[in-house]
């Protein structure tokens, strides 16, 4: 026989039980996969400084269920990216996923599919990676968004002859190939195109072979993070001084670097979906609340995981909090609302991001370096070139 207060212990670890399995069973469990340490870190940094924001700042229950935020650093290596989010499905049993840069996103693009989980990419911006799973959706960019308008402007300004430098991975392929196709269509001419290794970069050698082959313009795609080295080295080229104009993506100038780059890239012209200076009522809440909490500025990494942190809860919403893959995708398709960065929507067809491109200038505003925006254009679909 089992003394009275021994039952009553039984009971109360019973009781105990079934209610953490019934939690656990109502805990929504986001899996996010982001570079936090290694070349890309910074992005993984800001990503997940935004996802965190948001729930901070709309509570973490959705249509009365538990959000868990499960935090993962591949360390910037697509095969450790992959054997995480293996993890993440199989032990975690996570129900959707927050996916990172190209590179991991390219890896884990079968296991998505196979397990069949909604997955936001966060981070990626090249065109290809939509296509490799039909469970994917972005809130993030696409680099070839940015680059076909820079071709445009740098058109219109009577920029003919442009060296073209980027990082050789997938991203840095695709801004060369969406400015080459645009710019030389208009009858631009490109007197180099030159790609300089992803690691650690030193960017001065290939820094002086654009200068001897004296270009109006580079254009430049480096990952966020890169920014202010290449800034450095570009001036210590005397670019500036030469009247070779720095043009390209936004990656160049991120706000998370932009107040240590100094002078030399004032009138820096890139064309990007988000400055932290975006004159808007939204935005001005967001980099209060961002800079508040963390202490330095948001860039366009930490407002794709805010906004795809917003893209989940609404499905969710949408869903009544269940989690139905089909269903859920179904709520993100054609999803439309105002982010940091302006209008955004989710395209139904691609379930790929459209979102205004603008063009910005590097000022001073209050003492401090910004992008600051200057022309506008809207809703800006990826041209998905060569694709369709
Ligand atoms: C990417 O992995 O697609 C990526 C990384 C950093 C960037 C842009 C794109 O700045």
């Amino acid at each position: 026989m089992l003394g009275k207060s021994v039952r009553a212990a039984i009971a109360t670890l019973s009781a105990l039980l079934l209610t953490s399995t019934a939690q656990a069973a109502d805990t929504i469990k986001i899996g996010l996969v982001m570079p936090m340490t290694g070349t890309l870190a910074t992005n993984g940094k800001q990503i997940v400084a935004g996802a965190r924001l948001y729930l901070q700042q709309r509570g973490d229950t959705v249509v009365g269920r538990k959000v868990e935020l499960i935090v993962k650093d591949d360390t910037t290596v697509p095969d450790v990216s992959k054997r995480i989010v293996q993890d993440l499905i199989v032990n975690d049993k996570i129900d959707i996923l927050g996916v990172g840069m190209t590179p991991g996103a390219l890896a884990v693009a079968p296991l998505v599919t196979s397990a069949k989980k909604p997955a936001v990419i966060m981070l990626a911006g090249t065109s290809i990676v939509i296509d490799k799973s039909p469970y994917f959706v972005r809130t993030s960019f696409t680099l070839a968004q940015s680059s076909v308008v820079t071709a445009d402007w740098a058109i219109k300004n009577d920029i003919r002859k442009v060296v073209t430098l980027v990082s050789d991975f997938a991203p840095g392929h695709e801004a060369e190939a969406a400015f080459k196709q645009k710019f030389l269509a208009a009858g631009g001419q490109i007197a180099e195109a030159i790609r300089v290794p992803l690691q650690n970069p030193d960017f001065s050698p290939f820094l002086q072979r654009a200068r001897d082959a004296s270009p109006q313009a580079i254009f430049v795609f480096v990952p966020s993070g890169q920014g202010a080295t290449f800034a450095r080295q570009f001036v210590e080229r005397g670019f500036d001084k030469a009247g070779i104009r720095l043009i390209g993506p936004g990656d160049v100038t991120d706000d998370d670097l932009l107040p240590s780059m100094g002078d030399a890239v004032l009138g820096t012209v890139t064309a990007h979906f988000y400055s932290a200076a975006h004159p808007s009522p939204v935005n001005k809440a967001f980099v209060e609340a961002f800079l508040k909490e963390y202490k330095y500025r948001p860039n366009f990494m930490a407002v794709s995981g805010y906004d795809g942190m917003h893209l989940i809860y609404e499905a969710l919403r949408k869903t009544n909090g269940a989690i139905d893959t089909e269903a859920l995708l179904q709520a993100m398709k054609g999803m439309a609302w105002e982010s940091p960065r302006g209008p955004i929507s989710i395209d139904p067809q691609t379930r790929d991001v459209v979102h205004n491109i603008y063009m910005r200038k590097v000022e001073k505003l209050n003492g401090e370096l910004y992008n600051v925006e200057f022309a506008t254009f809207n809703a800006v679909k990826d041209p998905r070139l060569g694709r369709d």
